[in-house]
């Protein structure tokens, strides 16, 4: 046997490619492939177990990782045809090579140089991989990276009883098919943003939100998430004094699986409720199915066709009335009745309430354009009008000016279009259509029955605009007046 022919056997034909492949374009090239290939495997983990729920996670593994890893790919093979090519035309390509032994001097480098790198970045992304992971599921990411873009639904976010939930939990939950599906309505998401295709305002409802009742029941308990309770609903008027009047409503709330009350009857246990929607936004309700433990009823409106016509039908839950649990947007008088009641605009400053409705309601193009009015406008008022109050009010005014201004900036927003009422809530029916989409006494069985409009069903009405009711009084709530009027 020639020495030659061992050679051959043992891989001699690998001796020029590593002689080539030392050059700059290839080693660097072999520092992206290791790269890229060390932080996938750190990420791999975490996708496959869905120990995440944040889709920007896979993002990160399936489409900004892979980009390197195949650019570094094409350089090792550039590097090497570019040396073989200077090294041909100098004529210094050596004629032979030493054999693949630990005795290649130029073997020994690359190894060392792999080992060397990958050493490097197994230290970084163990360090790396994990904070990255938890701060692409932390709300500051989801609320705070696309910052236009998210800015209404974080600020209403901040505002809410959720304040303290974070976005995945309702927006994704646990388990690995949702966790697939937002992790492909993620990739749209981040191209839409990057080529800003997305719609202003960001259409609602969510289509691809996941069924509320795995969401939000990992946090309300379902046999109970609410008994009756008293609802206390604080109106100022438009009058000089600023008016203080209260209604009360007793809300038959019900308990979860217990087939009665408000929750009770859509989702109590062995109850399903369907309907068929008109609109993207599911304000048009024309068909509506009834499945529960006394059999199937359907009501429809006249103009509703058979087994809703083919329109979309979409089983009822959370959703359908608590669409705005925590991007709760406000309407221009209540979000001012709160303020007053707040104490954060004097109820004692004439006309506070009529003013301010006006001055939130007007139009500015910007926020910034808003930060300058709003406040001026509401000072100017004063100053024309109650010259007295302003000599000797100014603090009073100037902060109740700053706070007319905070209840615009929680509620609109001009560069996303956003404006007063953009969002419908669905809880009620007096500022949208909400429960009356279906309960509005136009939804009628074969037998004659409606879904019904009966006042008392949901609430009893204990106390309409009234100054003092008495119902507060015999509860021993007495505290009926915001601390200035005292
Ligand atoms: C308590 C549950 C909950 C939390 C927490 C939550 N959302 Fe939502 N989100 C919803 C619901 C419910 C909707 C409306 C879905 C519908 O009507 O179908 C929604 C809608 C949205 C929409 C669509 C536009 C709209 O207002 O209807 C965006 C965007 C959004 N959320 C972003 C966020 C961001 C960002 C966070 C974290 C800062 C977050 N959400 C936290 C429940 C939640
Ligand atoms: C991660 C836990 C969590 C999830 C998920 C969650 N909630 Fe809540 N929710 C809470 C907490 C905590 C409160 C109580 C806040 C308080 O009392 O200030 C609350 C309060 C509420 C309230 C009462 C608000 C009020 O005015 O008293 C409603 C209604 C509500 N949640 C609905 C929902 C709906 C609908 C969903 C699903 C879309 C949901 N929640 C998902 C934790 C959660
Ligand atoms: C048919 C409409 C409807 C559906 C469906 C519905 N709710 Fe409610 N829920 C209400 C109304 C109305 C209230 C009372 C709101 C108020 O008084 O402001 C309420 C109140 C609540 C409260 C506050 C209870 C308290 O004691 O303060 C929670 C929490 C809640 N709902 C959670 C849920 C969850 C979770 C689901 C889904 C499993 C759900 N709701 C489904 C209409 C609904
Ligand atoms: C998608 C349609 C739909 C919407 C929206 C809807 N409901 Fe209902 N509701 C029904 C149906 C259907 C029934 C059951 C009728 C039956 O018993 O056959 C019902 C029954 C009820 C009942 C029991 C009535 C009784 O006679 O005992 C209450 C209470 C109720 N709903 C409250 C509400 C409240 C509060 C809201 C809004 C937050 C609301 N519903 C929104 C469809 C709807
Ligand atoms: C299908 C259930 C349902 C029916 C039927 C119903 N209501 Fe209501 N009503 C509600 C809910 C839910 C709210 C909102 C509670 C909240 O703001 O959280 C509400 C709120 C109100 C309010 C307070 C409005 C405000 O200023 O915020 C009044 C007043 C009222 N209802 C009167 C009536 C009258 C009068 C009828 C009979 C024509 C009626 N309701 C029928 C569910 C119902």
């Amino acid at each position: 046997m020639t020495p030659n022919q061992s050679d051959r056997r043992d891989g001699s034909w690998l001796s020029p490619i590593i002689h080539l492949s030392s050059n700059w374009v290839s080693l660097t090239g072999v520092v992206i492939v290791t790269t890229a290939t060390v932080f996938w495997l750190f990420l791999l983990p975490v996708t496959l177990r869905g120990t995440t729920e944040s889709p920007y996670v896979g993002i990160l593994a399936f489409l900004v990782l892979p980009a390197p890893f195949f650019a570094g790919l094409i350089l090792i093979p550039l590097g090497i045809w570019l040396k073989r090519k200077r090294e041909g035309r100098a004529g210094i390509y050596p004629p032979e090579f030493p054999p693949l032994t630990w005795h290649n001097a130029e073997l020994r480098r690359l190894v060392y140089f792999v080992f060397f790198t990958t050493m490097v970045n197994l230290a970084i992304a163990s360090q790396v991989s994990y904070s990255a992971v938890n701060y692409l599921d932390s709300v500051t990411f989801c609320g705070e990276t696309c910052h236009t873009v998210m800015q209404p639904e974080y600020t209403a976010y901040q505002n809410s009883p959720h304040s303290r939930v974070e976005c995945v939990k309702c927006h994704i939950g646990p388990g690995a098919s949702w966790f697939v599906r937002s992790k492909l309505s993620g990739v749209g998401q981040v191209l839409a943003v990057t080529f800003h295709t997305y719609s202003t305002p960001i259409p609602t409802p969510v289509r691809s939100l996941r069924p509320a009742r795995e969401t939000c029941e990992a946090c309300h308990w379902p046999q109970k998430y609410g008994e009756d309770r008293v609802l206390i609903i604080n109106k100022f008027a438009d009058d000089e004094s600023n008016t203080l009047s209260k209604t009360v409503l007793l809300m038959k709330i019900g308990g979860g699986n217990r087939g009665i009350g408000i929750h009770g009857t859509h989702l109590g246990s062995g109850v399903l409720i369907r309907y068929a929607h008109a609109d993207e936004g599911r304000q048009n309700i024309p068909w509506i199915e009834y499945n529960g433990p006394g059999g199937k009823t359907v009501y429809a409106t006249p103009a509703a066709k058979p087994d809703g016509g083919g329109l979309p039908i979409r089983d009822m839950d959370c959703v359908d009335c608590h669409n705005r649990p925590t991007h709760a947007y406000e309407l221009p008088e209540r979000a001012v009745d709160r303020a007053i009641y707040a104490g954060q605009i004097s109820p004692s400053l004439p006309f506070a309430k009529k003013r301010a409705v006006e001055i939130v309601k007007g139009s500015y193009s910007t926020r910034e354009e808003a930060a300058q009015k709003i406040p001026a406008a509401f000072e100017k008022y004063y100053r024309d009008n109650y010259p007295a109050i302003w000599a000797q009010r100014r603090a009073e005014v100037t902060s109740a000016a700053q706070q007319v201004l905070a209840v615009y900036d929680r509620n609109i927003f001009p560069e996303m279009k956003v404006a007063w009422g953009t969002y419908p809530n669905n809880i009620g029916h007096t500022d949208f259509p909400g429960c009356f989409r279906c309960h509005d006494g136009n939804h009628v069985a074969k037998d004659g029955r409606s879904v019904t409009q009966d006042c008392n069903a949901c609430h009893n009405l204990l106390a309409m605009d009234e100054a003092n009711p008495k119902v507060l009084t015999d509860l021993g709530i007495v505290e009926s007046k915001p601390p200035e009027q005292k």
